[in-house]
């Protein structure tokens, strides 16, 4: 559980992040419920309680983070610890090295930053935190704002699947991986300010 491992809650300029608790559980599903949100997410919660009883398990409570801005929750961050593929022979050394991130912000706090601003501290929780050597980060290809957060923290677009994901209205579409080493974030870790 790799949140056990670091200090909460931690603080950038302007926010406060720290492991989702069972009462923020509202107002991540008011949010991720926004036709705006749930058409680039991976699920569109309808459900209060089937979203409570799955925000209750481990595999949301240790992988997922809220970003509180002003005492507002305005938005949740996604960072999932994982293995690396290698050889059989050293696999040992695969383990636990790499993390997915993501995020997602309340359309009522949008195009203020927040996202880039509560990414930037992704990977300085995957880097200096938990000590990872690479954090990836995937998005439908139509989904700009996240490929900009992406690469306005320092992450390098690697890959577009061609029609490789399934969009609940749009069918089957492009999507985008990125990826940023820690050797790299720690040569040059970039504004997440607006230009
Ligand atoms: C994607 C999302 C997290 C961005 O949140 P945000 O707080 O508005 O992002 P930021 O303010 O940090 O800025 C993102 C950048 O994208 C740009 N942007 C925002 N909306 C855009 C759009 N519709 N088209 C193109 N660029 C856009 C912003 O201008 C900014 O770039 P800039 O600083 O160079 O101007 C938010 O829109 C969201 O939650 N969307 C729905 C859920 C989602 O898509 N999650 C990610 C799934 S992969």
């Amino acid at each position: 559980m790799p949140f056990q491992r670091l200090t909460w809650p931690v603080r950038t300029e302007r926010l406060l992040v720290r492991p989702l608790g069972a009462d923020d559980i509202p107002a991540v599903f008011a949010i991720r419920s926004r036709p705006a949100v749930a058409r680039w997410m991976t699920a569109c919660p309808d459900d209060y309680d089937e979203f409570t009883r799955a925000f209750s398990e481990p595999a949301r409570t240790d992988t997922t983070l809220v970003m509180l801005h002003g005492g507002a929750l305005v938005g949740d961050l996604y960072l999932a610890v994982s293995d690396a593929w290698g050889q059989h022979e050293v696999a040992a050394g695969t383990k636990r090295t790499q993390a997915e991130i993501g995020w997602c912000v309340d359309p009522s706090y949008a195009g203020q930053g927040f996202a880039s601003e509560g990414a930037a501290e992704l990977l300085r929780l995957c880097f200096d935190g938990l000590g990872l050597r690479r954090a990836t980060a995937a998005a439908f290809a139509a989904n700009t704002a996240s490929i900009r957060v992406m690469e306005k923290i320092g992450m390098t677009i690697e890959g577009r699947g061609r029609r490789d994901c399934l969009h609940r209205d749009l069918g089957w579409v492009d999507g985008v991986t990125a990826a940023v080493l820690a050797d790299e974030w720690r040569a040059g870790r970039p504004d997440p300010k607006p230009r």
